[in-house]
């Protein structure tokens, strides 16, 4: 994507499409509070910042009333490239909740504890998509999160990558029970810095194989419903994967939700 250099003054990146919509983002919503619930907590005065919002203020919100709900002093900024998105977030600001224009440079007044991206990075080069999660962790809190991540419109499908100021360090894959036939049906979700290295010979591959031959063999499970053969499934992919089985990332809860979390290691393709 061309025009994503800095220029004097200007925000860093590019206005792209601003489709979005209500609970678009509640799977990963619900993984934020879940996961670093205890981390917005723990800070003094926690500042998320929400990337690229688009045509509307509203997952801006829903992130903000989900936070607030296990994070009572969070702040929740919304930043977009596209004035006239800011314009029509404005008149929804409150206390704790503001939006402004900016971009990758986070015109924020001090570091962010968690900044979330959703449905962004996917419309930039894949090349460009590596630099700004450096750039991104880069001006992150001490101890802060980048959650960069894509999903479906209606967000029955999503994959998002957990960084930490060092690098990536978790990718979850979260899906509605009825929103695939096989888990390789996430693929469509994958983050631009893993979706064109959905090919043999890469990890992301193998992995997604793999979870797509558990899913087979734990068929006779969906006697019991679609949850119960996720389940077995993350059981048996447990063996060859390194699955974190517990609190917070891992174990029963998670799963249950559709969701499956993997140590970005596993499938690091560089
Ligand atoms: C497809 S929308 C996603 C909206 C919302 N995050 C969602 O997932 O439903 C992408 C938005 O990101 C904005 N955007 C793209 N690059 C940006 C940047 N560098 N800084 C801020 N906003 C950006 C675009 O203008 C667009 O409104």
């Amino acid at each position: 994507m061309s025009g994503s250099g800095r220029a004097a003054g200007r925000p860093v990146g590019a206005v792209t499409r601003g489709t979005t919509g209500h609970n678009r983002l509640r799977r990963g919503d619900r993984w934020i509070a879940a996961v670093h619930g205890r981390l917005l907590r723990s800070a003094g005065r926690p500042l998320v910042v929400d990337l690229g919002y688009g045509a509307s203020h509203t997952t801006t919100l829903e992130l903000f009333t989900r936070l607030r709900r296990v994070a009572p002093g969070v702040e929740v900024v919304g930043i977009e490239i596209d004035p006239a998105r800011v314009a029509l977030a404005e008149p929804y600001e409150r206390e704790g909740l503001s939006f402004r224009l900016g971009g990758f440079e986070l015109p924020v007044p001090r570091p962010p504890t968690l900044v979330r991206a959703f449905n962004v990075l996917r419309q930039y080069d894949e090349d460009e998509a590596w630099h700004y999660w450096d750039v991104l962790r880069a001006g992150l809190a001490p101890g802060g999160v980048l959650v960069e991540g894509t999903s479906s419109e209606n967000g029955r499908r999503a994959v998002w990558v957990g960084l930490s100021p060092c690098g990536p360090e978790t990718v979850t894959f979260s899906a509605r029970f009825e929103a695939f036939e096989r888990p390789s049906d996430l693929a469509d979700r994958l983050p631009k810095t893993l979706i064109h290295r959905n090919v043999p010979g890469e990890r992301i591959h193998a992995f997604l194989s793999d979870f797509d031959r558990a899913w087979a063999v734990s068929a006779p499970y969906g006697a019991h419903g679609r949850r119960q053969r996720w389940l077995a499934a993350i059981g048996l992919l447990s063996e060859s994967w390194p699955v974190p089985a517990r609190p917070p990332l891992g174990g029963a809860a998670r799963w249950r939700l559709g969701e499956l979390t993997l140590p970005w290691s596993a499938v690091d393709p560089r």
